[in-house]
């Protein structure tokens, strides 16, 4: 067998299966065998793969076996020094990245667009940070344009930083100049760690924007789940230089992932790194092909434009930008009633995701046109909406470390009221799970008012420690 199709752990969970042993172990499902039968059928050949850490399949935190085996075949895949397997998503490789950077001193400088779990590993740290935002795309309506000049200037000011942390790509699979970017960190030895959770499959084809770990970033986090197909929750975490100290990274995955790994989400790690690996050139010009074929099935004269690619995007992305006197929640539920179900739906951008598939589109094909006869019939409200361009600052240096924060007395005040103050809840739309403000810093005007917006359309507001009917909560100083 050539060596990339091997999946070590996969075969020995099989084998095990096939021994049909008696468990005198966890999980109580014993194999499958114990279960409220309305699930029964359809979960029993999962569980059956379903162990622990008995003889022969190895630890996640000890690996000497069969995962250490799994997660080589990983390395040699990417290109890394070292690939661990991630239960918790990329959340837990961000939490443990951001921890371990955080344990040298100086800020710690990251995109104002991060996900979650990197201000979650700041608070945890208790890391004194620096935001860089991005500026608003006039070609997506977005706001994801990572200007290098910006953080070229955050590293001029914080040439003590202890990390540069990226989101590449994003969401919507919108890439930049990260090469110039490392380099010019790597001038000042700030290791630069990357969240490529939307980017596993950047390395696979030239007609993609370059991945990561090729660029030269220190850490990189891919989200396996979400590009290639792994189950949810299958992550990697990417060890490529000595910028940052593995020791500390694995110290901290331990602390945070469960000292009960899924095996069945770390086989399926396997066998994606495997199916990754077995795609060849013409394959991938295929799927690109299909995707091609798919976005002419998609456009629509009156309801939204779907953005052309550039060189920058990630093509297994598709954004529709939503037209005037339209709104995306409402073509969503047009799309969604004839069986389309897109990953994130805004008010004015639709966004999906495609597969790394090119099977027959037959079913696709139908679907779209369904959509289209729907799509028909929806009145639009041709009255200009007006959508307010918000100004964040290039680079914010949040003016207390999260670790001051923690002692502070919080109060809760109206919207009105919360301008000018500090923070102490952040509030995050979902998906995609972006910060519109960051516990910590002073909340704008601006911000308010796009709240609101958002309030408005219905959009799904996650709020840390805060309950948005009632207000806003924030530090007293
Ligand atoms: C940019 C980015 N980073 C990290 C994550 C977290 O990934 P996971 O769901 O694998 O924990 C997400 C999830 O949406 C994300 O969009």
């Amino acid at each position: 067998m050539i060596e990339h199709q091997r999946t070590p752990l996969y075969e020995t969970l099989v084998k095990h299966r096939w021994k049909g042993a008696t468990s005198y172990h966890v999980p109580g499902h014993k194999n499958g065998n114990v279960f409220y039968e309305r699930g029964k059928t359809l979960f029993q050949d999962i569980l059956s793969i379903d162990l622990t850490e008995i003889s022969g399949l190895d630890d996640l935190h000890e690996p000497g076996g069969v995962i250490q085996e799994a997660q080589e075949l990983a390395s040699t895949h990417f290109g890394s020094r070292a690939s661990y397997f991630l239960v918790g998503g990329s959340t837990a490789g961000n939490l443990a990245s951001v921890l371990a950077a955080s344990e040298r001193e100086g800020p710690i400088l990251i995109q104002r667009n991060s996900h979650k779990s990197i201000y979650n590993g700041l608070e945890l740290s208790g890391a004194s940070t620096v935001l860089i935002a991005p500026r608003y795309s006039v070609r997506t309506g977005l706001y994801h344009d990572l200007h290098v000049e910006d953080v070229i200037e955050a590293v001029e000011q914080f040439q003590d930083a202890s990390a540069i942390v990226l989101t590449y790509p994003d969401y919507y699979g919108n890439t930049y100049d990260l090469k110039s970017i490392i380099d010019y960190a790597h001038q000042f030895d700030i290791p630069v760690i990357v969240d490529e959770a939307h980017g596993v499959h950047l390395h696979l084809d030239p007609r993609l924007p370059s991945s990561a770990i090729e660029l030269g970033a220190d850490i990189v986090v891919h989200s396996a789940h979400k590009m290639a197909p792994a189950m949810t929750m299958g992550a990697f975490l990417h060890h490529c230089s000595s910028r940052v100290d593995i020791n500390r990274i694995q110290h901290y995955l331990q602390l945070i992932q469960s000292s009960s790994p899924s095996y069945p989400i770390m086989a399926s790690l396997d066998l994606s790194r495997a199916y990754l690996a077995s795609l060849d050139e013409k394959e991938i010009g295929r799927i690109l092909e299909r995707i091609e074929t798919e976005r002419k099935l998609m456009a629509s004269p009156h309801h939204y434009e779907v953005i052309p690619h550039h060189a920058t995007d990630d093509p297994f992305k598709t954004t529709l930008r939503v037209q005037e006197g339209y709104n995306g929640q409402e073509i969503a539920r047009r799309l969604e009633g004839v069986g389309l179900f897109p990953e994130l739906v805004q008010d004015s951008h639709i966004l999906l995701v495609h597969g790394l598939d090119y099977s027959e589109l037959n079913t696709i094909e139908k679907r779209w046109e369904k959509a289209h006869n729907s799509l028909k019939s929806m009145q639009g409200n041709h009255a200009t909406i007006e959508t307010e361009v918000m100004n964040y600052p290039a680079i914010t240096r949040m003016p207390y470390p999260y670790q001051q924060l923690k002692h502070w007395v919080t109060k809760e005040v109206t919207a009105e009221e919360a301008v000018g103050q500090l923070s102490a809840c952040s509030v995050i739309p979902y998906p995609p799970g972006i910060p519109l403000i960051a516990k910590g810093e002073i909340i704008t005007e601006g911000q308010i008012n796009e709240l609101r917006r958002l309030q408005q359309s219905n959009l799904h507001i996650q709020s840390s420690e805060c309950n948005l009917q009632k207000g806003l909560l924030i530090y007293e100083r």
